[in-house]
């Protein structure tokens, strides 16, 4: 590796991810050690400069700055903890999806070991990593934040919330339901449209991405209103009753189950 001047890291986990924000670091000149349960993973990697360690031993004394990025919290643990003695003195930066619970208790198992912990939620997909479009959430330790945010920010735009280390999570998580959320509406009105051979895209491009657009747009006004306490109002909550109704019965007349639709009525009825 060409010495650049950049602080060396460390990636373990090399699943699309972590070979995205390791790539990340190579492009912009950290001397980067990899390691991988499936050590073949770090070939494209080492073809573009990174040094595979052997061992997660290795990897985890090459550099002050250790990125994990493995399935689930479950996977850190089993990669972390026959080597937990080493993480002393080092910036353990977890970015491995999980509630914010497990993020409050691996703070407290690294905080135990004499590491300094982040925790990280990606807001983006392999390709955009390297890129601003590309949100990382961070919650944890500050200080050791500011002193990696420029290899950081070699991944994408950065977003520190807090020293709860939980919070990158929920926020993550609360982002992720309302995508899943989405998501699921959209397959629902996609299955209803195509009852009448209506393809998806054509609907998509024509109707659904526009209508989408025009929803989003209210959702600074729909904001104010929650924070304001405010009732939603008799009259809109009829509205609502009477398409959500319409909807379900409209989508079984067409042959598409209620089930996305269903849960949404029943809360509403509820309210
Ligand atoms: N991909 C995305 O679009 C995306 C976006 C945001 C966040 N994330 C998060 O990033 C994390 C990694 O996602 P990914 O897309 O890279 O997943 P992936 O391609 O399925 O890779 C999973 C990684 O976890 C490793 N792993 C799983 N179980 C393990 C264990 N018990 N011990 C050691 N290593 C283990 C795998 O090692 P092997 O190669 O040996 O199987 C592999 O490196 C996840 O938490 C995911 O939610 C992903």
């Amino acid at each position: 590796m060409m010495d650049t001047g950049r602080s060396p890291v460390t990636v373990i986990g090399l699943g699309a991810m972590g070979q995205a924000l390791a790539a990340a670091f190579l492009r912009a000149g950290h001397p980067t050690t990899v390691w991988n349960r499936t050590a073949a993973k770090a070939e494209p990697l080492v073809a573009e400069g990174a040094v595979r360690a052997e061992t997660v031993a290795e990897a985890v004394e090459a550099a002050s700055l250790v990125v994990v990025c493995v399935l689930d919290y479950p996977a850190v643990r089993a990669v972390l903890e026959p080597v937990a003695a080493k993480l002393s003195g080092r910036v353990l930066v977890n970015v491995t999806n999980g509630t914010a619970q497990e993020a409050r208790s691996t703070a407290e198992w690294a905080a135990g070991l004499g590491a300094e912990y982040v925790d990280g939620g990606i807001m983006a997909i392999p390709p955009v990593i390297g890129s601003p479009e590309a949100v990382i959430l961070y919650s944890g330790s500050r200080e050791a934040f500011d002193k990696h945010a420029d290899a950081l920010a070699t991944w994408g735009t950065s977003r520190f919330l807090g020293s709860d280390a939980g919070l990158a999570a929920l926020h993550d998580l609360a982002l992720l339901s309302a995508m899943y959320g989405m998501f699921a509406g959209v397959n629902n009105a996609i299955a209803m449209v195509r009852t009448e051979k209506v393809t998806a895209v054509e609907f998509t491009e024509s109707l659904l991405m526009p209508w989408l657009n025009s929803m989003v747009a209210v959702l600074p006004m729909l904001a104010e209103e929650v924070d304001s306490g405010a009732e939603i109002s008799h009259e809109r909550k009829l509205v609502e009753q009477v398409a959500l109704a319409n909807i379900i019965e409209t989508a079984a007349t067409q042959g598409v189950a209620p089930d996305v639709i269903a849960p949404i009525q029943s809360i509403k009825d509820h309210a």
